[in-house]
């Protein structure tokens, strides 16, 4: 079966033509990256417009780098849960207008939902259960997956993600929009231990995290600086930075591993591109005897292939009607109260 899906949470424009859930036939992701770069971060209005103008294009590329034409494909996914609402309605829009006009079925999947299967589209023998930890701008989560479909929260972020932290201190540094990316690279050529930041929550035993306190201390460091007239070393500043952030991501990582019995932690999202999280978090678990998956960079930060995976092993196959009363949202919790999340539940929606 070929699935189209489209992915707008945030500011990516992202269309994927996907055959049985793991043959990625194109995976386009466009970004119109200069208007936030001017404003250091994301404007919802700028982004839903860029994806007004991009998804047709995007769509037109995944049909092109596919080889397939617009009547080969056989079913349609979107993201119609978790992201900027004016970004998600754009796609949630156009998969509607396809999935009428070629009268196939349309499948929602919660963008979280894809995120966990970023890293299962190239690992469809992935052990269950596992723990995902799945970390971006807009959300920070420790999950327990049982099985296709059955998740369960370990834990979350009290207050900011890791990635919207990055962003901040990037915005700072003047370093523009997205800063994970700036900022690693910085900190690979600094000192990470010469500035001494708060690790938030780190020994509370618990998975949750809070990122809003080591936030305010790197700003306070540079305040401190700024106003002694001193230079600014970025790059220590961005390797201490980065150190706090791992230090707590990898031990919330190993809280986890203890209270759930699974051999493997995917770890998803964009920050999940991050080099001093892959190469800590790989070390830490060969030393606790588990293994640390890292889909490939093109799966960790949004994409359309995720979505196409998800809707395999939601059952698209099996899909009828163009669900033409499909609904956005842009903060739906990852099933009811947010806890645990069943597909079967959610079918027909
Ligand atoms: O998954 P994603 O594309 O969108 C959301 O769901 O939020 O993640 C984007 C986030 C941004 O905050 C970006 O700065 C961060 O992921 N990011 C990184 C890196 N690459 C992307 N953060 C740290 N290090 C990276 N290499
Ligand atoms: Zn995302």
């Amino acid at each position: 079966m070929i699935v189209l899906a489209i992915e707008t949470a945030c500011d990516d424009t992202a269309v994927a033509i996907v055959r049985d859930g793991h043959d990625v036939m194109s995976n386009v992701v466009l970004t119109e990256t200069i208007a936030h770069e001017r404003f250091g971060g994301i404007v919802p209005e700028l982004a839903a417009r860029a994806q007004l103008e991009l998804l047709t294009p995007a769509i037109e590329q995944a049909l092109a780098d596919a080889s397939v034409k617009l009547h080969q494909i056989d079913a349609l996914a979107v993201n119609n849960r978790h992201g900027l609402l004016r970004s998600i309605t754009v796609g949630v829009a156009a998969a509607k207008a396809l999935s009428l006009a070629l009268n196939i079925p349309l499948m929602p999947i919660h963008h979280i939902e894809g995120h966990i299967y970023s890293a299962i589209i190239e690992n469809p023998t992935m052990p269950w259960p596992h723990v995902c930890l799945t970390v971006a701008g807009g959300h920070n989560l420790l999950l327990q997956a049982n099985s296709h479909g059955e998740y369960q929260l370990l834990g979350r972020t009290l207050d900011d993600a890791a990635g919207e932290v990055y962003d901040k201190l990037a915005r700072r540094l003047g370093l523009g929009f997205p800063g994970g990316p700036k900022v690693d690279k910085l900190a690979a050529k600094g000192n990470p231990t010469a500035f001494d930041l708060p690790r938030p929550m780190i020994g509370d035993g618990t998975c949750d995290f809070s990122f809003s306190g080591l936030k305010t201390a790197v700003t306070r460091l540079l305040d401190d600086l700024e106003e002694a007239s001193q230079p600014i070393p970025v790059e220590d500043i961005a390797a201490s930075f980065q150190a706090a952030v791992v230090d707590v991501l990898v031990a919330k990582v190993l809280v986890a591993m203890r209270k759930v019995s699974a051999s493997v932690v995917t770890v998803t999202g964009g920050v999940s591109a991050n080099s001093g999280l892959r190469s800590r978090l790989s070390e830490m678990a060969s030393h606790h005897d588990f293994e640390a998956f890292f889909p490939s960079l093109r799966y960790c930060t949004d994409n359309a292939a995720m979505i196409a995976c998800a809707a395999h092993y939601r059952g698209i196959e099996h899909a009828v009607g163009t669900n033409e009363g499909l609904d956005a949202s842009s903060n739906a919790p990852l099933g009811e109260l947010g806890v645990l999340y069943s597909s079967k539940k959610q079918r027909g929606q």
